[in-house]
């Protein structure tokens, strides 16, 4: 990486100096750190808005121009023009798969699609209203008692090889078989004759009486959906997922701590959270001034959900085109949902008010898709799950990308502390 002329800090009249790195697509970052051992201070940075914790290769994003690449290729490009399990490969193993690599890597994703038949007891513990949220977390982390782990430090080319198909393949199993629990219906199997995206939807919504018809807008859709979420730098989710492995987690262990960041509703949690609130504005009339006042109000919690991002201040790409992917597939699908009318009122609403437009609010990543996995027949409470299953490849990209760099450290960040000084025990009976 070229190095640029070094940065100042002046701190008791004192001049040190700090080295400035500059990436590939021209973004400066001062190294702090040196900065205690020369100073004896550490930087103050609440939610990591201006920190970076890493050199990556793996996603670039410009969130003023709107930019998104993965490896170097616009996220426009590989949702028209890519497969989800192409996409994958680029990302994990960071260039486009020859023909043969592609043969190889999808049919392996056969081969490790099902479950070891004890897991599927797990399942009948679990209550039938869990969140499958809950299930997915737990039971990726059970993977790792049933599949060997590999050796986080030292895996052979091989072993990761399997890692990766056998999370991403089991993962759409696990998907699947928690939202049959819910139903109460007997899960479906994967099938040898089905691709990725088809192969799921058949173990969602076939059952032993129905063989479900897989409509081919239905799998593009969810082709564009999964691609546009399978990475996005440095995410609440992914950082999580580098912080466990910079600890030499596992990967199913680093995944399970990603999974469960993704379930909140500030991040992956949101598409959910915006099919409440656009049903909760639907049943009060359509009245979507009265929520866009709410999200102003400074005295009232509420937030307008899939809106605003921490890194982009432009429209998210992402968005961009899953907007356009929704009317699309409604149209196809012949499906009228008045909460896409609100939604495209509430966007409206918004991008003119001066508040959102001093503060740079867009619609985000999870601003449609909910309506697209609706159209789909996907219940809401599924829809972090589709997510998890999108970003699976950003995640093992990130991991093994730590795992492959030789200078790396645990995960450990500072604090200034705030709390009481030194003082004396009191016992009980004196207090
Ligand atoms: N509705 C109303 N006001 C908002 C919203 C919103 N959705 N988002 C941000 N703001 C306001 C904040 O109140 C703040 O106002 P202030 O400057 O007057 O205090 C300003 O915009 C900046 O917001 P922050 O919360 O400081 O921005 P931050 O980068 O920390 O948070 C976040 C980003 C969490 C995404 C936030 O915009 C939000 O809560 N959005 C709604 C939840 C959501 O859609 N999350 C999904 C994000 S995409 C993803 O993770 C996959």
């Amino acid at each position: 990486m070229e190095q640029q002329q070094n940065a100042k800090v002046i701190l008791g009249g004192n001049t040190f100096e700090l080295p400035v790195m500059v990436g590939t697509e021209g973004e400066r970052g001062i190294d702090i750190s040196k900065l205690r051992s020369l100073t004896n201070y550490v930087t103050f940075d609440h939610g990591f808005g201006n920190t970076s914790n890493c050199e990556s290769a793996i996603t670039f994003l410009d969130g003023e121009a709107g930019v998104l690449r993965y490896r170097g290729y616009p996220i426009e490009e590989l949702a028209e023009k890519s497969s989800f399990i192409e996409t994958a490969y680029l990302l994990v193993y960071g260039s486009l798969p020859t023909s043969e690599q592609l043969r190889a890597f999808s049919e392996s994703f056969n081969q490790h699609s099902m479950l070891h038949e004890d897991m599927k007891n797990f399942f009948k513990g679990f209550a039938s209203n869990a969140h499958p949220m809950s299930i997915l977390a737990s039971m990726v982390c059970s993977l790792a008692a049933y599949y060997p782990g590999i050796d986080a430090m030292n895996p052979t080319q091989a072993d990761f090889d399997r890692i990766v198909v056998q999370l991403m393949s089991k993962v759409r199993t696990i998907a699947a078989f928690a939202y049959k629990k819910s139903q109460g219906q007997p899960f479906v199997y994967p099938r040898y004759d089905l691709e990725y995206i088809p192969n799921f939807l058949n173990m969602m919504f076939s059952s032993p009486i129905n063989e479900y018809k897989i409509y081919d807008e239905v799998v593009q859709a969810l082709k564009v959906l999964f691609i546009l979420h399978a990475d996005h730098e440095q995410n609440c989710s992914t950082s999580t997922v580098r912080l466990v492995g910079s600890a030499q987690a596992n990967l199913y262990a680093s995944i399970t701590a990603g999974i469960c960041a993704l379930w909140g509703p500030l991040h992956g949690g949101a598409n959910e959270a915006v099919i409440d609130m656009l049903e909760l504005i639907h049943k009060d009339n359509d009245d979507v001034d009265k929520y866009v006042e709410m999200a102003k109000d400074k005295s009232n919690r509420f937030r307008l959900m899939g809106f605003g991002h921490r890194v982009y201040k432009s429209y998210d790409p992402r968005a961009k085109i899953i907007k356009r992917c929704a009317h699309d597939l409604l149209a196809k699908l012949g499906i009228d949902d008045p909460l896409l009318e609100i939604a495209v009122k509430l966007e409206n609403k918004a991008l003119t008010d001066p508040y959102f437009i001093e503060r740079n609010l867009y619609p985000n990543v999870d601003f449609y898709s909910g309506i697209i996995y609706r159209a789909i027949g996907i219940p809401k409470d599924m829809f972090t799950v589709m997510f998890a299953i999108g970003r699976l490849p950003g995640w093992i990209a990130h991991w093994k990308e730590m795992m492959d760099n030789p200078a790396g450290k645990i995960g450990r960040p500072r604090q200034i502390y705030v709390g009481p000084t030194q003082r004396a025990y009191v016992s009980i009976n004196k207090r």
